[in-house]
């Protein structure tokens, strides 16, 4: 009989593309998710990129009876049900660790009831649990700064000084083993869900993975949310006809990793033996910066390259860069992202002009500055 996986946020960008490629793998796939209103719109119903096979489950994490029912079926716990918006968790404080950290919570409890069926459980973590990435400092070697300063920040100064030395540092690809400084209450949530599960996988004896996915970008990513990932926000503004805002002064970098490479590496770290206990970063190890990111998209659209609105502020809590050392994943996994950005890219613009998406960005702008989190 073929493995059974039971996904919870299945229906979700990631969980879905996962559930593709875990069925064309001869799993069989069950998602268990909420239909989130902010992600898949008011009333949603099953949505329409979720392949037939798929079985679909209504329900919410924190409904342990429903949820331990469900996955009295599966053989494989896929966790990626989450509240996603780095910048509403730090507002929505209850919410969001309420369906995080609380969600993960009750899932683990009916596991444990469960411990005997299930063979794997895999956690979605991020890197934003990270905070900053890893520096290195022409004097001082390699250096792990917290956030920018509040002062540094106001007077416009956007280049990471070194902790010790206050000289300019450079990024340099972060490893699972820099300390960890969430900045968010995502971020904590985040982090709870990596300690949560490997401590119970670890004292129940299931094989349990956390993967800190970098910035997932690809089709299926929610269009109409606004606390979506910047790839879609910029491609959704600009088939607008609306220039991208970019923050600060657009120089901040991220790993943008296609969601179809994520999906695989998920995939190799369910099936490795090597993946128990263990924390794996899912990254590119390529850095772009933000402007970079806009630049390409834009020329993929066929817009000007040069109207974006460089609105010269900053969100509470962003980071300046984080990159990942891919190192650990090639070694014990085998994984190697193969998408490049060029071609995920093209395939993005493709799927966003394929779409009807209402502009939510300056509605959720208004909302961060309202509150003093974007300045
Ligand atoms: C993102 C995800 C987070 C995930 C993490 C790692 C979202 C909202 N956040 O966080 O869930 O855990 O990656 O995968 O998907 N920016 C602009 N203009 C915009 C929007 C953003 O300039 O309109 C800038 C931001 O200031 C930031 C960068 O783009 O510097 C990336 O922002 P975002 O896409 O929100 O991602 P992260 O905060 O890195």
């Amino acid at each position: 009989m073929s493995k059974r996986v039971l996904i919870t946020g299945g229906a979700g960008f990631i969980g879905s593309h996962l559930g593709d490629l875990l069925l064309s793998k001869g799993y069989t796939v069950k998602a268990y998710d909420n239909l989130e209103p902010q992600v898949h719109g008011e009333n949603a119903s099953r949505p329409g990129y979720l392949n037939s096979e798929i079985e679909l489950i209504v329900g919410d994490v924190r409904d342990a009876e429903l949820f331990a029912e469900t996955m009295r079926t599966a053989d494989i716990l896929v966790h990626f049900a989450a509240a996603v918006g780095v910048g509403q968790s730090m507002y929505e404080i209850t919410r969001y660790t309420s369906i995080n950290t609380m969600g993960a919570a009750v899932v683990l409890e009916e596991i444990t009831k469960q411990k005997d069926h299930i063979e794997k459980m895999l956690v979605a973590s991020s890197m934003s649990i990270y905070g900053e990435g890893l520096y290195i400092c022409p004097a001082c070697g390699e250096v792990t700064p917290k956030l920018r300063s509040a002062e540094q920040l106001a007077s416009r100064k956007w280049d990471m000084l070194c902790p010790v030395c206050a000289r300019p540092c450079v990024p340099a690809p972060t490893p699972e083993t820099k300390p960890l400084y969430p900045t968010s209450v995502y971020a904590i949530n985040k982090r709870d869900h990596e300690e949560l599960f490997l401590s119970i996988g670890d004292a129940y004896n299931i094989p349990t993975t956390a993967m800190r996915f970098f910035n997932a970008y690809g089709d299926r990513q929610a269009l109409s949310n606004p606390y979506t990932g910047v790839g879609a926000i910029f491609a959704s503004r600009l088939l607008n006809g609306k220039p991208p805002v970019v923050f600060e002064d657009g120089g901040q970098s991220r790993d943008f990793i296609h969601v179809r490479d994520i999906a695989r590496g998920c995939l190799l770290a369910i099936e490795s033996e090597r993946s128990s206990g263990e924390v794996f970063n899912l990254g590119t190890g390529r850095k772009l910066s933000i402007m970079e990111a806009g630049k390409a998209i834009a020329r993929e659209l066929g817009r000007p390259v040069d109207n974006f609105l460089v609105n010269n502020q900053y969100r509470a809590g962003d980071i300046r860069h984080c990159y990942a050392d891919i190192s650990r994943a090639e070694k014990l996994l085998g994984f190697k992202a193969s998408t490049s950005f060029e071609d995920g890219v093209r395939e993005l613009c493709n799927w966003v002009a394929s779409q009807t998406s209402s502009d939510m960005v300056d509605h959720a702008t208004a909302e961060l500055s309202e509150r003093g989190l974007a300045k």
